[in-house]
């Protein structure tokens, strides 16, 4: 299970801010939070490139418990910031078979989220979904390290 949370969003993410905080709460995921707090318009790869560079250098020694959430209106934007950092694999999931088969297959390590596309339960779904499940291994395994070669 993934037990520290990178959290970061922009503006168009603070909808689903107080689910996620407290269905990490409720898994007792420990919290990094990055923000925002407030609606204030903001860049939302200042948040990625943060929230990015702290879990690959975590992933870079060995602490795989760490993971990365970021949020913003479509979760597009932060997936694309979060993928230019080596080591990180971001998975852009509106749903909880998406979230498991991207931490299963793709041993993903940042979750992105819309928030103006998914609601509060499907959200705290794929939360749920993508802090417990476990990365398969085996056959996936030259998989990931091929995007990783890239
Ligand atoms: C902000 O208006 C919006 O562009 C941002 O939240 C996100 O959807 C970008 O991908």
């Amino acid at each position: 299970m993934l037990t520290r949370c990178i959290l970061g969003m922009d503006h168009g993410g603070l909808a689903l801010r107080s689910v996620l905080v407290e269905t990490l709460g409720s898994l007792g995921v420990e919290l990094e939070d990055f923000g925002v707090h407030g609606p204030e318009s903001v860049d939302y790869p200042d948040y990625a490139h943060r929230v990015a560079e702290r879990v690959a250098a975590a992933w870079a020694s060995a602490e795989q418990r760490v993971f990365g959430l970021l949020v913003c209106g479509s979760g597009q934007g932060m997936a694309m910031t979060a993928n230019r950092h080596r080591g990180v694999r971001a998975a852009l999931c509106e749903h909880a078979l998406a979230a498991e088969l991207a931490r299963s297959h793709n041993n993903a390590n940042v979750l992105c989220l819309g928030a103006r596309l998914i609601g509060a339960g499907p959200a705290e779904s794929a939360l749920t979904a993508f802090v417990k499940t476990a990365y398969a291994g085996g056959r996936h395994d030259r998989r990931v390290a091929a995007i990783d070669a890239s």
